[in-house]
């Protein structure tokens, strides 16, 4: 059987560090797509030659053709511009909504089968455009970021717990923004929920309240740590975990942000959601009852997706 084909589409740091993760772990042939004419095809080679050392087996090619990803299983899009210190992931709605229109187009008119992933910044508003632009199945066309939202709050947690990663399971829903909402409440240690941890005084309510917060504003840690653009590593690695549930059709309850037809109050839009994902893609959206004050959190968040989509209907009006 041929080995999957996988396009990035965007071939930046996150783009790169993708390549790299889908030839070690062997998740299929790559092809690395970008408008910068060298930077795929440079990147290709350079992971290619790194293969005789790791031993893997997957071709990869670097191109600025669209023609290219024909018939490719999976598409991650990373193609636009990351925020520098300061900036909010909302500034960079105007210019990255247009790279979402020419990204959308390719990916209908080249692989309109395949499972498509958004990177891309402010994530809920953009994966939105980008179904739209592409116009591919709802259920085909996600965002990846509360993979990474949650990876950070179960970082934080375990070295508060002094605790194994593999043992803390987080959670955290809504836009990915500064409204996330991380659910105390749905994340554990060993199985046991943090406010029972809490209430055994393994930690403090005062820590909690400040790892949520972390939480929320971990990737302007980075911005301002690295000053010449975003998080890179934690970004693919998420975005491939969500890649494998569906090539290898993994059953993966994962938050995504996810187009949603009335689940928890959120009605056609997409936003962070626990969801199921596997060879249909995302096959369910975990409709979860929250407790009055985690809605008003969550609703919160909503909104603020909602006001970026009303702010690309402006910019652009064939979206409205
Ligand atoms: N089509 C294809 N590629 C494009 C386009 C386009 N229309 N416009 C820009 N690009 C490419 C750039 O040439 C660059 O190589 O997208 C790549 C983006 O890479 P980086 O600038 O290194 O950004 P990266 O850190 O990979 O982040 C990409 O993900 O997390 C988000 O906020 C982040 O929106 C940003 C995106």
């Amino acid at each position: 059987m041929a080995r999957p084909k996988i396009a990035l589409i965007g071939a930046g740091q996150i783009g790169g560090t993708l390549a790299h993760l889908v030839a070690l772990k062997e998740l299929g042939d790559v092809v690395l797509f970008d408008i910068a004419e060298g930077t795929p095809e440079g990147k290709a080679l350079d992971i290619a030659e790194s293969g005789p050392s790791e031993g893997f087996d997957a071709t990869l090619k670097g191109t600025q053709s669209y023609e290219d990803i024909a018939g490719a299983d999976v598409c991650i899009v990373t193609a636009g511009v990351p925020r520098k210190p300061g900036m909010s992931r909302d500034d960079l709605l105007g210019i990255n909504l247009k790279v979402m229109k020419s990204v959308g187009e390719g990916i209908r008119d080249h692989a309109p089968n395949a499972f498509v992933i958004c990177i891309t910044n402010p994530l809920d508003a953009m994966v939105w455009a980008l179904q739209q632009f592409s116009g591919l199945p709802a259920n085909k066309v996600c965002g990846m970021a509360g993979v990474l939202d949650s990876a950070r709050f179960s970082h934080f947690l375990s070295v508060e717990f002094g605790v194994s990663m593999k043992d803390v399971t987080a959670f955290v829903l809504g836009g990915h923004g500064d409204t996330m909402v991380p659910s105390v409440r749905y994340s554990t240690v060993g199985g046991i929920p943090l406010p029972d941890l809490v209430a055994m005084g393994w930690t403090t309510q005062d820590k909690l309240d400040a790892i949520v917060q972390r939480t929320r504003d971990g990737g302007a840690e980075i911005v301002g740590l690295l000053k010449t653009g975003s998080a890179f590593y934690a970004p693919a690695t998420s975005a491939i975990e969500m890649a494998e549930a569906y090539l290898k059709d993994q059953k993966r309850v994962l938050p995504c942000a996810a187009y949603c037809d009335g689940e928890i109050g959120v009605k056609d839009m997409y936003v962070g959601v626990p969801t199921v994902i596997g060879a249909g893609g995302i096959e369910k959206v975990i409709d979860i009852k929250l407790t009055k004050e985690e809605q008003v959190m969550f609703d919160k968040s909503v909104d603020a997706v909602k006001g970026l989509v009303a702010a690309c209907k402006e910019i652009d009006p064939s979206l409205a």
